[in-house]
């Protein structure tokens, strides 16, 4: 999908983290644990203003994606996926075979980039000790996977 806002997608600095908080709170997102890993968020900025972020945490060889956010007015343009792209990128530059994620509201979203939807108890033992898994996402969240190499 085109990208159709003109945004600059950078790796997120401590600067950064207020307006990531803000935002993953505007969509109802978790923020526990966003400032230890926001050395692995990617923020979205149009001129200087924050439209959307992504997180990718490492776990030994597997990836977990989190915390994808695109600011509401400018959702449905395209955004979201090439955060997801930035993040894959940056999956397959540190040598991560598989991605995991939990969502409760983007399935569909993440299906069409490839994602697939598993049962949960099948994820890789190392993803399931992240808090993300361990507490943060509801049971009913759906767990997808899509396998890098
Ligand atoms: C999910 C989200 C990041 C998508 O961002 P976006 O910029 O709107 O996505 P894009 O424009 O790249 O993609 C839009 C496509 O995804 C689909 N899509 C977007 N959000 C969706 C959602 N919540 N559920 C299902 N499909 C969704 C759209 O239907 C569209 O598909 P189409 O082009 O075939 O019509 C955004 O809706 C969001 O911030 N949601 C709230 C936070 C969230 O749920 N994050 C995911 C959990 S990590």
């Amino acid at each position: 999908m085109a990208i159709r806002i003109m945004v600059t997608i950078t790796q997120a600095k401590k600067r950064d983290l207020s307006e990531v908080l803000g935002l993953l709170r505007k969509v109802g997102l978790p923020v526990k644990g966003v400032d230890d890993q926001l050395h692995n968020f990617f923020v979205a900025r149009e001129k200087s203003d924050l439209k959307g972020c992504g997180g990718l945490e490492a776990y030994g060889n597997v990836g977990l994606i989190r915390s994808v956010a695109v600011d509401p007015p400018f959702q449905g343009q395209g955004l979201g996926h090439s955060i997801v792209r930035s993040l894959e990128a940056l999956a397959a530059e540190k040598n991560l075979s598989e991605i995991y994620l939990l969502t409760e509201t983007a399935e569909t979203f993440f299906a069409e980039l490839g994602y697939v939807t598993i049962h949960r108890d099948s994820a890789n033992p190392d993803i399931k000790r992240s808090s993300e898994f361990a507490s943060l996402c509801p049971a009913s969240a759906a767990c997808m996977k899509k396998t890098l190499r």
